[in-house]
């Protein structure tokens, strides 16, 4: 199936790089015209609106910071401004506030829930309030809106030195899922992408030389993913060749989160 997210508007929260900077790539690829949210990196966000723009597509970039409601409102405001409408949201914005758990600030904590769950709730309400607004125009999309939201293989595997992580993920499950079943009869798609072990700046570390080795051991696909894998995911829940998936968690792994330490255990 050839997939077209043309005359479609999608929001990307977080997409100055990594993952957030690969969906806005695949779905401006894809056809759709993108807005590209960033927080404190003004420059690659730009950067990539300009080579989106070169290569015939419609984007714009928009700083905000999505654990703010009055920050979101204006991103959903310029949003509008620039393309008049919303149909899809890809709520990607997260980050790690890493330690033990004894050693753990609170502020460490707050910051990694605000940004990677409050942030989720606060982008997706003003999605479904702008979806509200719209029509559905079948002869684009056979939804109303779409949302996905980004979570992690950390929703169900539990991640010790990163609790604030992995309860913002696993708060995602839920809310994401709860969502699904409160907006679906809208014709409204809710769903979420759970990546492993990909390669992006935030994971240089794991993701090189003998760090890279012990990671091997934890993905049975045997290979590090990247970004592209995770746009690929994106594009086709944006699209109605996924028409039917609501309320899903799709994991883009490599089969991480089938224990493989169970391979010869147990
Ligand atoms: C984290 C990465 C980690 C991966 C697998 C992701 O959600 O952001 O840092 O490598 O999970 O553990």
């Amino acid at each position: 199936m050839q997939i077209s997210l043309k005359g479609q508007v999608a929001l990307v929260t977080g997409a100055s790089s990594g993952l957030g900077a690969g969906a806005a790539q695949g779905l401006a690829d894809a056809g759709a015209a993108v807005v590209i949210n960033y927080h404190s990196q003004p420059e690659p966000a730009e950067k990539l609106a300009e080579q989106i723009r070169a290569a015939g597509g419609q984007a714009v970039a928009v700083g905000a910071d999505v654990s703010r409601e009055d920050e979101v409102e204006k991103l959903f405001a310029e949003t509008l401004k620039a393309f008049g409408r919303l149909d899809i949201l890809i709520a990607n914005s997260g980050l790690q506030k890493d330690s033990p758990i004894a050693e753990m600030t609170l502020e460490d904590w707050n910051t990694v829930i605000n940004v990677n769950l409050t942030g989720q709730f606060l982008c997706a309400r003003a999605a479904l309030r702008q979806f509200a607004r719209q029509e559905i125009r079948p002869e684009v999309s056979l939804a109303l809106g779409k949302i996905i939201h980004m979570s992690s293989v950390h929703q169900v595997i539990p991640w010790a030195g990163h609790v604030n992580y992995a309860a913002s993920k696993g708060g995602v499950n839920l809310l994401m899922r709860s969502i699904a079943q409160e907006v679906g009869e809208q014709r409204i798609r809710v769903n979420s992408i759970a990546p492993g072990a990909i390669r992006t700046a935030i994971n240089t570390k794991a993701t090189s030389g003998d760090a890279e080795k012990k990671l091997l051991e934890l993905i049975p696909y045997g290979r590090v993913g990247e970004a592209e894998d995770v746009a690929n995911a994106v594009v086709w829940l944006a699209s109605d060749a996924s028409d039917y998936v609501h309320g899903t968690t799709l994991f883009i792994d490599g089969g991480m989160s089938l224990y493989p330490e169970f391979r010869n255990n147990g």
